[in-house]
């Protein structure tokens, strides 16, 4: 395999977009590859995530970005594994470059959602699920993670401000990041008077439904001969599933594809969680922030909350998760959610992170999941 590198990052503000997903994540990506000091014909392959373009009556992206892009005659094709999509178009890229099928490869994320109302999105995103058996029966995202988070507070005894001190970590992460859909900073008593959404998550528990797009250039170490900014060396890029129902699970205290997904990426990367600096994780929900840094190995099981209510996981903490502000607060534009959270790691190592650095920012982890965890991306970056 070659060393493959990600050269450039970039995105929107996530949030509201007013152009179309096709002409934000064509713009995006031109900005990507210049910041890799590359041209669009440098570009071998692209990978796209769109997991709605059908709510703006356009499918079949990627041609359409590539001649936006100048290059009509590249391959393209549409990774979509729900909320882990980029991540697993990235996985795609990273599989051709370090495989010598592609020098340089570009990785695109979109989503527009924001003129849905609550209900049509929520019933769109509901796809993700298992449908005669969760979607078909009334279950939607935030009931399905509810029930994660009440197996979970029964289980520990984990008390609402417990998962609140997640939601204020990352709101306070995100009013630092310019690129951030809520850039306010959110107190105890907001999170405790704010509605419950699906007991019992309240609304300072969810992601927000987000427009946005994010676009990561990966190339052959070989291939980039003097690089215009600090490459992240991608040392690990794996992927897991599990069963997408949640009643085939043997317990709901964890996401069994981000267990094996992490198990593999250290692995590959010949490190330990003692080794990573910061994480980006998929916090679509305070819940999944809590079991993602315990099936991740940074916590014991039943001790997740901890990171927060301690400090732990606080930007300046011993382990930083979700500087960027996560999907809580950065925002979760579903396709465009995992090419994201490497925007912050490319921003982080970059020095171009301005008011939200971590302490440390050499070794860098990002996690990314489908639906209730069908699907996992892990992925491991360091510097040269
Ligand atoms: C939580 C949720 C139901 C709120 O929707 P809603 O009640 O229709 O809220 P609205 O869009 O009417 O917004 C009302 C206010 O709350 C804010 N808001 C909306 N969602 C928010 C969230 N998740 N966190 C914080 N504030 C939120 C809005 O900005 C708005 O503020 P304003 O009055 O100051 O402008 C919706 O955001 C949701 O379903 N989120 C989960 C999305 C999801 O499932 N994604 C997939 C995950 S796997």
């Amino acid at each position: 395999m070659r060393e493959t590198w990600v050269v450039g990052a970039a995105q929107n503000r996530f949030g509201k977009m007013k152009e179309s997903a096709r002409e934000a994540a064509t713009r995006v990506s031109m900005e990507a590859i210049r910041q890799a000091g590359l041209e669009p014909k440098d570009i071998g392959y692209t990978f796209v995530s769109n997991c709605f373009g059908f709510a703006e009556h356009q499918g079949h992206l990627g041609p359409l970005i590539n001649s936006g892009l100048g290059i009509p005659h590249v391959p393209s094709a549409t990774v979509e594994s729900a909320c882990s999509s980029s991540s697993a178009g990235l996985h795609e890229a990273f599989v051709h470059v370090a495989g010598g099928f592609a020098d340089a490869a570009l990785v695109v994320g979109v989503e527009k959602v924001s003129h849905l109302d609550t209900l049509t999105a929520t019933s769109y995103f509901a796809v993700g699920a298992d449908y005669p058996f969760e979607t078909k029966n009334g279950a939607t995202f935030p009931g399905l993670y509810a029930t994660l988070a009440s197996a979970y507070a029964q289980q520990f005894g984990t008390r609402p401000e417990m998962f609140g001190a997640v939601a204020i970590k990352n709101h306070a992460n995100a009013s630092r990041n310019p690129h951030a859909h809520f850039q306010k900073e959110i107190t105890m008593d907001t999170y405790l008077s704010s509605p419950i959404i699906a007991s019992p998550l309240r609304l300072y528990d969810c992601c927000p439904f987000s427009d946005g797009a994010a676009a990561v250039v990966v190339a052959a170490k070989e291939f980039v001969k003097s690089p215009v900014t600090e490459p992240l060396v991608v040392r690990a890029s794996a992927r897991a599933g599990s069963v997408t129902d949640m009643h085939d699970r043997p317990d709901l205290l964890g996401l069994p594809a981000t267990r094996l997904a992490s198990e593999k990426a250290y692995r590959q990367a010949q490190l330990e969680p003692k080794d990573i600096d910061f994480v980006e994780v998929h916090d679509c929900f305070t819940i999944a922030e809590v079991l993602a840094v315990e099936d991740l190995g940074f916590f014991p099981k039943g001790s997740g909350t901890h990171g927060a209510v301690e400090g732990i996981t606080a930007r300046d903490g011993k382990i930083p998760v979700n500087p960027s502000g996560g999907l809580k607060a950065k925002g979760h534009p579903v396709g465009a959610t995992g090419a994201g959270q490497v925007v912050e790691v490319f921003e982080q190592m970059n020095g171009l992170a301005t008011g939200r650095e971590v302490p440390k920012a050499q070794v860098a982890l990002t996690h990314n999941v489908g639906a209730t965890g069908g699907s996992c991306s892990v992925h491991i970056f360091s510097r040269r």
